[in-house]
């Protein structure tokens, strides 16, 4: 499976010409390279007028958008949120779902999670469901209980199938942020492991051979390889990193 790089830009870059300006160096810098899967998840305000810079000419097959985030309902009285129906008319192909940063700051909790990855896919939007444990919870040994307490009740009831099979994100809390250190690559494969099992339990071993999982937390463009070397892992998704153009499009390009 060609490698996906998910860049999640977060609440960042504060301004729309800072926006335009990555983006352009990133679209640039990539070119026709086709190595990996690249997905940019900017602020919601950013994605129309980045669209815009990507369609400007028709190279870069292998660039594709996602959101951060989505509401379940498709409109109404749902002060500040975003329906899929609105991304996917901008182009939007991908959505960030469970951010541990959302999880933490505005009490998504694994339900309405589930909700969101519902609706998602049936507006014909791919979802990529983040999980992760805390510090806390992993110096108790509680990752694998977490996790799977996290995946089965956010995939409950989710009409996945072999063609259409789950993105996983795992993204320990304790090693997101610049600060973080990230996880070690032996244990981020052990946990890859563990979650195609539990997906293959909970539908079955096709759809869990299928299914794409992600490391997350503190990847660079030094220690990004690692991650990719052992083949258990079929992607990574980027915060800080993947807002430095040249750290970016090293990784993108597989270089
Ligand atoms: P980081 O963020 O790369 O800055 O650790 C990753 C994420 O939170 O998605």
């Amino acid at each position: 499976m060609k490698p996906y790089i998910i860049a999640n830009w977060k609440m960042n870059p504060e301004k729309m010409v800072e926006a335009k300006k990555l983006f352009s160096f990133i679209k640039k810098g990539l070119g026709n390279s086709r190595k990996a899967r690249v997905i940019i998840c900017p602020p919601f305000v950013y994605l129309s007028e980045l669209e815009k810079i990507f369609a400007s000419d028709n190279k870069n097959y292998c660039l594709k958008f996602g959101a951060q985030n989505v509401f379940w309902e498709k409109k109404g009285s749902y002060t500040g949120e975003i329906s899929p129906g609105m991304l996917k008319a901008i182009n939007v192909k991908y959505v960030i779902i469970g951010h541990s940063e959302r999880r933490r700051y505005f009490q998504e909790t694994d339900e309405m999670i589930n909700k969101k990855i519902k609706s998602a896919l049936s507006n014909k939007l791919k979802p990529i469901l983040c999980i992760g444990e805390t510090k806390k919870e992993r110096e108790r040994g509680e990752t694998r209980s977490v996790l799977k307490r996290q995946l089965s009740i956010a995939l409950s009831r989710v009409p996945f199938s072999k063609t259409n099979p789950p993105l996983i994100a795992y993204e320990p809390i304790w090693a997101i942020g610049s600060e973080g250190s990230p996880c070690d690559t032996k244990e981020a494969e052990n946990i890859a492991l563990f979650v195609r099992k539990t997906i293959s339990k909970i539908y079955n071993k096709e759809i869990g051979e299928k299914t794409a999982i992600f490391y997350g937390g503190s990847v660079n463009s030094n220690n990004y390889k690692q991650y990719l070397s052992g083949k258990l892992l079929n992607g990574l998704l980027i915060g800080r990193a993947s807002l430095n153009a040249d750290d970016f499009i090293k990784i993108a390009k597989l270089e």
